[in-house]
């Protein structure tokens, strides 16, 4: 796994590497939410690269990898009975709305910042109701 580039490694060359490895791997990893969720702290970690050192291309990359991760998750989740699946399910698609959203708006260093925040906050709120 070349997962650990983009934490340990601030350089932007590092940073479109990873991407763009990440976003050629991710189709073959099998759909599991565990493996979802490793995607996305990935992606977090890049996130927090580009605030320190920001491009707007890879802020929009990092917003596109976060909504496909979490239509993933919604769609794995969906079509299930119970009612913690259909709240995972939901709260996903809400947080790929979001991405996706702020994938398409022109993104400098002070919208990426708050749409990053938001994308977090999103994780926190889902983790401390189902982590
Ligand atoms: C809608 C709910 C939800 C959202 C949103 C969510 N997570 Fe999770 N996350 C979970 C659940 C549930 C687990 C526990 C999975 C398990 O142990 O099988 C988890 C586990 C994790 C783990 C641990 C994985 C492991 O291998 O044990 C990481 C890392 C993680 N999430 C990162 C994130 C990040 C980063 C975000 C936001 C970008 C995020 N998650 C958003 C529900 C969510």
């Amino acid at each position: 796994m070349r997962k650990s580039q983009a934490s340990t490694n601030r350089s932007p060359y590092y940073i479109a590497t990873a991407l763009i490895l990440a976003v050629a791997v991710a189709p073959a990893f099998a759909a599991s939410l565990k493996s979802i969720m490793s995607e996305m702290r990935d992606n977090t970690s890049s996130g927090k690269a580009v605030l320190a050192n920001f491009d707007s291309a890879s802020a929009k990359e990092i917003m596109q990898r976060y909504a496909s991760e979490a239509q993933a998750a919604s769609d794995m989740f969906a079509g299930q009975g119970g009612a913690k699946e259909k709240d995972l399910s939901s709260r996903f698609k809400q947080l790929a709305a979001m991405a996706d959203a702020a994938s398409q708006a022109p993104l400098n260093k002070a919208s990426f910042r708050k749409a990053f925040a938001e994308v977090t906050s999103g994780c926190k709120s889902c983790h401390s109701a189902y982590k």
